[in-house]
């Protein structure tokens, strides 16, 4: 994407203070982490099962769309289980030999934390099931007829998986796990807790009310409730006290073109053509992505999820579609 959108759920990873404040604010323990109760209770009972036994917990996958704590409570997981983490990710582990070399360097209850899950390689996705599910890994040594397939033991640990799409996966892998969860956009009343809390963490004061009107602009999603706390108090700091109040917060929203439902231009854009184009017919993601010059993996994954959530867009089996409530939302009623 050329311009950064403030309301973009992806992190900037180009970004260091950015970087610096995820970790800053990053909840360590099920204690700290606000919502997905559903899931934390799951989580709970497996790892205190796990620990009873003194066994590894299950192999844990988690989706849903960005933002929403998946990286996050994976740290959580392992620091509950005390148990170490080893962080990669679905496109970086490029050969059958590279998984191999991490899970040798695994020890008994590590946790292996795989991001993107859906994007590894098949040939490497084919090593994995059988260390997911036996511990054993198969490797060839040699090459030609004196090729011959040794069978070594790996330790015993755990797998945790994330991405934002479950049905990319491909069904033996997905199978491979005990645990499968999907993470949920987060209500209003727990952003504003985040938000409080993330204030304290970073040392600023901010009203009740400001508290609330951020919340409701952060497209029920911890990663945007910080960044747009961030930028609040950038604002707070430069045109005022630092006290983030209603003043600095309007004021700034206002300046960061966030409306009331959190909606940056790219999404008026997006919801805007549609209309004029098509009305309230349905439309292809390849045909929105040709209007709006942007990457179908792009809205799909991170623009859509929530203008479907609050009910903006319609997702129907002939394409996208806006609702009336989307129509109204940008001032442009049509019959
Ligand atoms: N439940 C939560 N309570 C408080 N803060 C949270 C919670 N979930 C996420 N956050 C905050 O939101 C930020 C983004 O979360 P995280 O990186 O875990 O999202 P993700 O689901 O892994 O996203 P992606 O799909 O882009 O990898 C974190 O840095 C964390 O500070
Ligand atoms: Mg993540």
């Amino acid at each position: 994407m050329a311009i950064e959108r403030i309301v973009d759920t992806s992190a900037h990873d180009d970004d260091n203070d950015e970087q610096q404040i995820e970790v800053t604010l990053r909840p360590q323990r099920f204690s700290e982490y606000v919502g997905q109760e559903r899931l934390k209770k799951n989580l709970q009972l497996a790892i205190t099962a796990a620990k009873k036994r003194s066994e590894p917990v299950d192999h844990i996958l988690m989706y849903g769309p960005p933002g929403l704590g998946k990286t996050t409570m994976a740290t959580v997981i392992a620091n509950e289980m005390g148990a170490n983490i080893r962080v990669t990710s679905g496109p970086a582990i490029e050969r059958a030999g590279d998984l191999a070399s991490i899970l040798t360097n695994l020890a008994d209850g590590d946790i292996l934390f795989i991001d993107e899950i859906h994007r590894l390689h098949r040939s490497v996705e084919e090593v994995l099931y059988s260390a997911m599910e036996d511990f054993k890994l198969d490797i060839v040594i040699g090459k030609g007829p004196a090729a011959r397939s040794v069978r070594l033991d790996l330790p015993k640990f755990t797998v945790i998986g994330a991405t934002t799409r479950a049905g990319s996966l491909a069904a033996p892998l997905r199978d491979r796990f005990g645990l499968t969860h999907r993470l949920e956009f987060y209500s209003e009343k727990e952003i504003k807790q985040i938000i409080i809390r993330a204030a304290k963490l970073l040392e600023s004061e901010i009203d009740e009310k400001a508290a609330i009107t951020l919340a409701g602009r952060s497209r029920l999603t911890p990663r945007i409730a910080n960044r747009l706390l961030k930028r609040v108090r950038d604002y707070a700091d430069v045109n005022g006290d630092g006290v983030i109040d209603m003043v600095t917060t309007s004021g700034a929203l206002k300046m960061l073109e966030v409306d009331e439902l959190g909606l940056d231009p790219a999404d008026r854009r997006l919801l805007g053509s549609i209309l004029d184009h098509y009305g309230h017919r349905p439309v292809g993601l390849n045909t929105i992505a040709a209007l709006t010059g942007d990457e179908m993996t792009t809205i799909e994954d991170f623009q859509e999820p929530y203008l479907l959530q609050i009910g903006l867009l319609e997702r129907t089996p002939r394409g996208r579609q806006v609702t009336t409530k989307g129509a109204n939302h940008l001032g442009k009623d049509q019959q």
